[in-house]
């Protein structure tokens, strides 16, 4: 499963980078606030520092004018992941940017049927949101089972990118369903190296080597 980091913070962004834990970065405006940078500029930042797909999001409502905005933010890189939300208009502009040779992000996927018209419009990646799925207590898990049994019967290449990642074990049930990505925020992966018997089992380690009085450097 590859690893796409949920943010626009350049630091965190480079610190998982340097570790080789991110295979793509996923922006949108509401990151893209809190980072609190030009969308232009820290989107060229970003996909100059990572060499995977960066995803960044138009916010129009009519589907020329998503088209006009996706074709900009492609022209900053050729990493971008034009990310357009899944509605009528989304869908109009996903045919015309894919069909022009654009990765395309289909963002805010709540149901496995909108998964399926937008893996038929040529979607490169599908974001179906978890974590808001359950807030309102559904099931988001079961949507992501639901999507990847939808594409392996009828080979859609379109990639189940888990999104909207809240804890570990969304990512484990992400995995073991198959997702093709799953983007989660810097804090979430870090997570994913925690263990309290890992912890555990270190402070006795270490307090039984003071015993033995010796040295390795
Ligand atoms: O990738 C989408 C993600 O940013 C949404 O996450 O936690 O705001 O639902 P969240």
């Amino acid at each position: 499963m590859k690893f796409f980091v949920d943010t626009a913070e350049i630091a965190a962004i480079a610190e998982l980078n340097d570790l080789g834990m991110v295979d793509g970065v996923t922006t949108n405006p509401s990151l893209i606030l809190k980072s609190g940078r030009d969308i232009i500029e820290v989107t060229r930042e970003i996909a100059e520092l990572v060499d995977g797909p960066v995803s960044a999001e138009v916010v129009a409502l009519q589907a020329d004018a998503m088209i006009a905005e996706g074709r900009k933010l492609a022209a900053i890189a050729p990493n971008i992941a034009v990310k357009l939300p899944l509605t009528w208009d989304g869908l109009k502009a996903c045919k015309v940017l894919s069909g022009e040779g654009f990765m395309v992000n289909v963002t805010l996927c709540f149901s496995a049927n909108q998964a399926l018209l937008a893996a038929k419009a040529g979607a490169t990646f599908i974001s179906p949101f978890i974590g808001r799925l359950d807030d309102i207590n559904l099931d988001g898990m079961d949507l992501i089972e639901d999507i990847r049994t939808i594409y392996d019967n009828y080979g859609f290449e379109t990639q189940i990118l888990a999104a909207s990642i809240r804890s570990v074990n969304h990512v484990l049930d992400c995995a073991r369903i198959g997702a093709d990505v799953m983007t989660a925020p810097p804090e979430v992966i870090k997570k994913l190296a925690s263990h309290p018997l890992t912890d555990k089992g270190l402070e006795t380690f270490l307090k039984d080597w003071e015993k033995t009085g010796q040295k390795i450097l």
